[in-house]
């Protein structure tokens, strides 16, 4: 049988206290939204309904997904009305799993166990344990068989005790749903349409109902404003970072670390305190990260080194080079193996060849520098002359002195010496000493001025 998800994300989410849909406030760099529907596609559902109404367009505009039915909920009637609205889509022989999107952490290895045919049940509700179960739906029993969820605001003393709360999250079939949602109605304390309130029904017409717990009481948290976000994110940080180390990275403080996105790992990996990686990222064999750096997109090869205080962006680190500290890899840097680019070093949109130099203080950029270079302190691509950018080539073995600027276009003979100071206009011959020579003037009866 074919599984359909719904997932409700139609809510104002005013809690937030932000003109931004609720669930497009991202976790690990992701909208909530996002994260809810890649669950649902890791379970191969045949279909995917999202029901939508705060915004509807921006969210849609900000996930991009062909492959969503969107449905939309003009006015947030509850979340019974919510489901109400996918009737129309769903295959009455179908499965059907509904999901929250505001509820981001939930596993795809937790939902596999809810659907699981085992349960052989007619309605399975995922369910938590919890200690302070404060504003949630609670799970009443009649001996030991569920009877119906109750809301907080519906709820008897009694009934508040309970600490089993229902998640939302819910398995059943399209055909029961047609029978129940129907029947729904707002007379509760909310008046609104109830989505816990197809228990009853399913009790009524002697269906079984079952639950699966939850181990991980985190897994089913929602969130609804922006301390639960900021709680929710340092979950999905904890979880992440875990899985890392139990994979043999070593981490200094598995509290800070931040991953927005993903991070692929090799052996041996040693990651230090404050560093943040997005997107798409890729530490080799034996890579070490300093603390403080900021690693976006980009793939560092074995055994290199990213002292304290880095920041790369869309670029390739070769093996055994060294990066930092307080360097800035802007796009398109590509440094090849036993390469180093040092303290205070800007580079961009340049391929710094195996073995070369650039130690200290220099802004490197549009360059093709060569093996075995040495940049000296101090030295800068002028690449932009105002309107367009040009290239700078710096041939095998050549040697920059200090404080040098090279005019771009430009080229550097191999095994060239540039002498330090030199303002390099024209193509620096190979194998020779290129400088730009001043006069050096000593003034001796020259005197300060004085402060009046
Ligand atoms: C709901 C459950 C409650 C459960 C709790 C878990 C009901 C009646 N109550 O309560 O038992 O413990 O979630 O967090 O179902 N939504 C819509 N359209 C609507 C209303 C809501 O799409 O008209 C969406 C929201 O965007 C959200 C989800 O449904 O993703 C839950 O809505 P919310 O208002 O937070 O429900 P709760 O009152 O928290
Ligand atoms: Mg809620």
């Amino acid at each position: 049988m074919a599984l359909e998800v719904v997932i409700l994300a139609a809510g104002k989410g005013t809690r937030m206290r932000s003109k931004k849909p609720k669930v497009l406030h991202e976790v690990a760099g992701k909208p909530l939204l996002k994260h809810v529907v890649d669950t649902a596609k890791s379970l191969s559902a045949e279909r995917i309904h999202v029901i939508y109404g705060h915004e509807g367009e921006q969210v849609k505009s900000a996930l991009l997904d062909d492959s969503i039915n969107w449905i939309e909920q003009a006015k947030q009637l509850g979340t019974g009305h919510a489901v109400l609205q996918s009737l129309p889509f769903l295959e009455p022989a179908n499965d059907v799993l509904i999901l929250y999107a505001d509820v981001p952490l939930l596993s795809k290895e937790t939902l596999a166990e809810l659907i699981h045919p085992e349960k052989k049940a007619e309605l399975v509700l995922l369910t938590a344990e919890l200690d302070e179960p404060f504003g949630l739906g609670r799970i009443v029993y009649h001996a030991n068989q569920i009877v119906g969820i109750v809301e907080e605001k519906d709820a008897s003393d009694e009934q508040k005790k309970i600490k089993e709360i229902n998640s939302g999250v819910m398995f059943t079939k399209a055909k029961h749903l047609a029978g129940w949602l129907p029947r729904l109605s707002s007379n509760n304390a909310q008046g609104e349409l109830y989505l816990t309130d197809i228990v009853d029904f399913a009790v009524k017409d002697g269906l079984k109902v079952a639950k699966h717990k939850v181990d991980n009481a985190n897994e089913v948290q929602g969130v609804n404003d922006l301390l639960q976000l900021e709680e929710i994110e340092r979950a999905y940080q904890l979880l992440t970072i875990e899985k890392l180390m139990r994979q043999g990275v070593t981490v200094r403080d598995k509290r800070r670390v931040d991953i927005r996105g993903e991070l692929v790992c090799g052996q041996d990996v040693l990651i230090d305190v404050n560093t943040v990686f997005e997107g798409n990222v890729f530490l080799a064999h034996d890579v070490k990260v300093g603390a403080n750096c900021l690693i976006r997109n980009s793939v560092i090869k074995q055994g290199a080194i990213i002292h304290d205080n880095s920041v790369i962006e869309d670029s390739t680190v070769g093996s055994k080079a060294q990066v930092g500290p307080f360097a800035r890899l802007r796009p398109g840097s590509f440094l090849e193996e036993c390469s180093k680019v040092g303290n205070f070093v800007e580079m961009k949109k340049t391929t710094l060849g195996k073995g070369s130099k650039v130690s200290h203080l220099s802004y490197i950029g549009d360059a093709t520098v060569g093996h075995s270079v040495n940049i000296g302190a101090g030295t800068i691509t002028c690449n932009y002359d105002g309107v367009n950018k040009h290239k700078t080539v710096i041939d095998n073995g050549a040697f920059i002195g200090s404080g040098t600027q090279l005019i771009a276009p430009i080229q550097v003979g191999e095994n060239a010496t540039i002498g330090a100071g030199t303002t390099l206009r024209k193509e620096a011959p190979s194998e020779a000493l290129t400088l730009t020579k001043s006069q050096q003037l000593t003034i001796n009866s020259w005197q300060r001025k004085e402060k009046s």
